[in-house]
């Protein structure tokens, strides 16, 4: 076998808390995290020639070490000591800037691609440890499983997954940087010793298996420091109530929305509504 095929799955974040700053420069964050069946396709084959080349759909996206995609490979490469030789194609349906890992879901999907193609026979622990250097969410996107997350985003617990249901993806036109929504976090919430941490609230309720109370519990830190600076995101959010959400939040750092549906048909209308105003949208199911 010289070339493999993988999805790389958007995650969200169902409950997303920061704790404090650390000394790494990171920040301590607790989160439900899981992954949707809106993927990117990554292709990874063997070259004739040394050196790491990337394609990808995405015109606007870097081809070099720029991209977490190539970064990965490089890791991969000098963790078991070979000289790399492989091209990596992207098709991207992931949108960036978004708060759904589609950079890092990329990249986790290269380190179990090169995991197959070559003989490493790496455990899951090794991909996790190479994964750590190259980004927080590129852990959790190694294994995908529904998980409590915690640390910088390298400690990992197996959650239970959502009951049945429809997520609606949604994202307008404005992007967030993540370090500048960090660095706003500091200056509303300073040492975050102030606040309640709620995050183990979700993911009992997520244990339990209700949505009614995953929804109550659900939340996220970052919607305070980027909602006033992109009030659209409100706007999605309260749409997806209105149509029939469960319950609807920003995504990561934003700026994507996603909305918890019990009732397919009110995604797929809402997601149309959406769309005719200019918003990108993808219907989608959680991965159990
Ligand atoms: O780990 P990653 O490179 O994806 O993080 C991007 C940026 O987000 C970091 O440089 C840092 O500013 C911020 N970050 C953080 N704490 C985390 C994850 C990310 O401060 N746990």
């Amino acid at each position: 076998m010289d070339r493999i095929t993988e999805f790389a799955c958007a995650k969200i974040n169902i409950c997303l808390d920061v704790t404090g700053k650390r000394d790494d420069g990171y920040h301590s964050i607790e989160s439900v995290m899981l992954c949707v069946t809106l993927a990117d396709l990554v292709t990874v084959s063997f070259t004739d020639r040394f050196g790491i080349t990337l394609d990808c759909s995405d015109d606007t996206l870097p081809k070099d070490e720029k991209n977490l995609a190539y970064k990965a490979a490089r890791e991969f490469f000098s963790y078991i000591k070979r000289e790399p030789n492989v091209h990596i194609d992207i098709i991207k349906n992931i949108p960036d800037k978004a708060g759904l890992a589609g950079g890092s879901a990329d990249a986790a999907a290269v380190l179990r691609a090169l995991n197959s193609l070559t003989d490493a026979c790496l455990s899951d622990e090794e991909l996790r440890k190479i994964a750590e250097s190259i980004g927080s969410d590129v852990i959790f996107c190694v294994s995908s499983d529904p998980s409590f997350v915690s640390g910088r985003g390298e400690i990992i617990e197996q959650a239970d997954p959502l009951p049945d249901c429809t997520i609606l993806l949604a994202k307008g036109k404005e992007g967030v940087k993540t370090p500048g929504a960090y660095k706003a976090l500091d200056e509303m919430f300073g040492d975050y010793k102030e606040r309640e941490h709620l995050a183990q609230k979700c993911l009992e309720a997520m244990n339990s298996g209700d949505i009614i109370k995953i929804g109550e519990s659900a939340f996220n830190i970052f919607e305070n420091v980027t909602i006033p600076n992109a009030p659209e995101i409100q706007t999605i959010k309260d749409t997806m109530l209105n149509d029939g959400a469960t319950f609807s939040l920003m995504s990561g750092s934003g700026s994507a929305v996603f909305g918890v549906f019990l009732s397919e048909a009110d995604a797929e209308k809402c997601s149309t509504k959406l769309k005719e105003s200019g918003v990108w949208t993808s219907v989608c199911k959680p991965i159990l």
